[in-house]
């Protein structure tokens, strides 16, 4: 297939680490809130998308926008090559072993769907056991749950300790004979825990228990290698590494995804359909049901090509030091208590002040062009176990500055002179 050179030309972003540089590739920082500077610090629930991304997936509607995988024409063979150009990109960042074993999704939750309704309604039943964790997203809590109820299992749940740590010897005890199925967070979105995942796998396949890690916290901020962790599911969203919404990935073993059951049934998932009976098409289009996110999951390829550019071990290095200066910064002003105080952490710092909802933190804040996030970050039993109503929490990305913590602190003591 014959593909006509590109007619935009993709902004590449700059290759040395300098935060004012890589800035300039994300063109909404640019702007003003309630008269100040934008301090953007809701990476957690979403970040934000460089130029190089924005382009790419312009350049798609402008030039390439065609339905995928059906067509014989020129557009249709671009797109498809654009897509599967994507899938490939993804093998590479997470190293699977196969592009077959990358899954597009809408994100994080509907990987975590598909995998509850492939594998966990066909090979989990009454009486057996999934394990999580304490600290899980309601994304990874309820559909196991539903399962539960579906099916009479029973839902384990390994707890933490009071810096948001999760309690291994505690994991042991729950893992037995009964246990079916583990689903474990790799980083917490209300803590910035980062969870042994490895161990956590390592000990449930001692069992022979498959394990799904949620990646959606840990993607944009560091490496993942899938055949290094041994994990047989792997899911994370697109709109949380820089990419746009609609777009992710659930990752899973081949052999765990040849044997389970389809997600959704429509077209682009069959081999042959008859009234009598629907055979199903090979990985990874098993899964993938219907006309796609096209121009997002090419945007998510985009993502990860910027991210190798700007080198992602720099911007950890670079976000882990952003992370520490805000914790002590923070952490010194007087009536602030941070929720998750874990040894290994990254990226988010959550905080209540004395008796100020998080929710009048968060107003106050944004009047000073602070984006914050202030709730239960869709983690209400993690609320209950600091016995919090909500928190307020700032996570960063390799794009904030020290000033910006700087910001940040000057208008909580705001806050606090407001309130107290
Ligand atoms: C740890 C974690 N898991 C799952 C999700 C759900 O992601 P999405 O809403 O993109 O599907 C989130 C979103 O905040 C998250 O932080």
């Amino acid at each position: 297939m014959v593909v006509a050179e590109n007619l935009i030309t993709i902004t590449k972003p700059r290759l040395d680490w300098d935060v004012e540089r890589i800035r300039k590739d994300f063109p909404v920082l640019r702007q003003t809130v309630n008269g100040k500077p934008l301090v953007y610090l809701d990476n957690g629930a979403s970040s934000q998308v460089p130029v190089m991304v924005i382009e790419r997936g312009a350049q798609y509607i402008e030039q390439e926008h065609s339905n995928i995988h059906r067509g014989v024409h020129y557009l249709s063979m671009k797109a498809t090559t654009a897509y599967e150009g994507a899938r490939e990109k993804v093998k590479r960042f997470i190293n699977a072993r196969d592009t077959k074993e990358c899954i597009f999704v809408r994100g994080a939750t509907e990987g975590i769907n598909l995998v509850m309704h492939g594998y966990g309604r066909k090979f989990i039943g009454a009486g057996d056991e999934i394990i999580i964790s304490a600290m899980e997203h309601h994304a990874n809590i309820v559909p196991w749950q539903m399962l539960c109820e579906e099916k009479g299992a029973r839902l384990r749940v390994i707890p933490m300790n009071d810096a948001g740590e999760l309690l291994l010897d505690d994991y042991d005890a729950l893992l037995n004979a009964k246990t079916k199925f583990v689903a474990v967070t790799h980083v917490s979105n209300a803590l910035g825990t980062i969870n042994p995942v490895k161990e956590i796998i390592e000990r449930a396949h001692k069992y022979g228990v498959p394990v799904l890690i949620d990646g959606a916290q840990q993607v944009p901020h560091g490496k993942v290698d899938v055949q290094d962790l041994d994990c047989d599911f792997y899911a994370f969203s697109g709109h949380k590494m820089f990419a746009p919404t609609g777009s992710g990935v659930v990752y899973g073993k081949a052999a765990l995804l040849e044997r389970m059951n389809p997600f959704q049934g429509g077209g682009d998932m069959i081999k042959s359909v008859t009234f009598e009976k629907t055979t199903y098409a090979d990985l990874p289009n098993k899964f993938e049901a219907g006309t796609p996110a096209i121009a997002s999951q090419i945007g998510l390829g985009a993502a990860i090509d910027y991210l190798n550019i700007v080198g992602r071990e720099k911007a950890a290095a670079y976000e882990h030091e952003l992370l520490r200066y805000a914790t002590e910064r923070v952490s010194a002003i007087e009536g602030v208590r941070i929720i998750g105080t874990a040894r290994e952490k990254l990226s988010v710092l959550s905080f209540v002040i004395d008796d100020i909802h998080p929710h009048d933190i968060g107003t106050i804040l944004d009047q000073e062009g602070i984006a914050i996030r202030a709730g239960h970050h869709c983690a209400q039993p993690v609320m209950k176990r600091f016995n919090v109503p909500a928190t307020a929490r700032a996570s960063f990305a390799f794009y904030n500055t020290k000033e910006e913590v700087d910001t940040l602190v000057s208008a909580i003591e705001k806050v606090i002179e407001v309130f107290g």
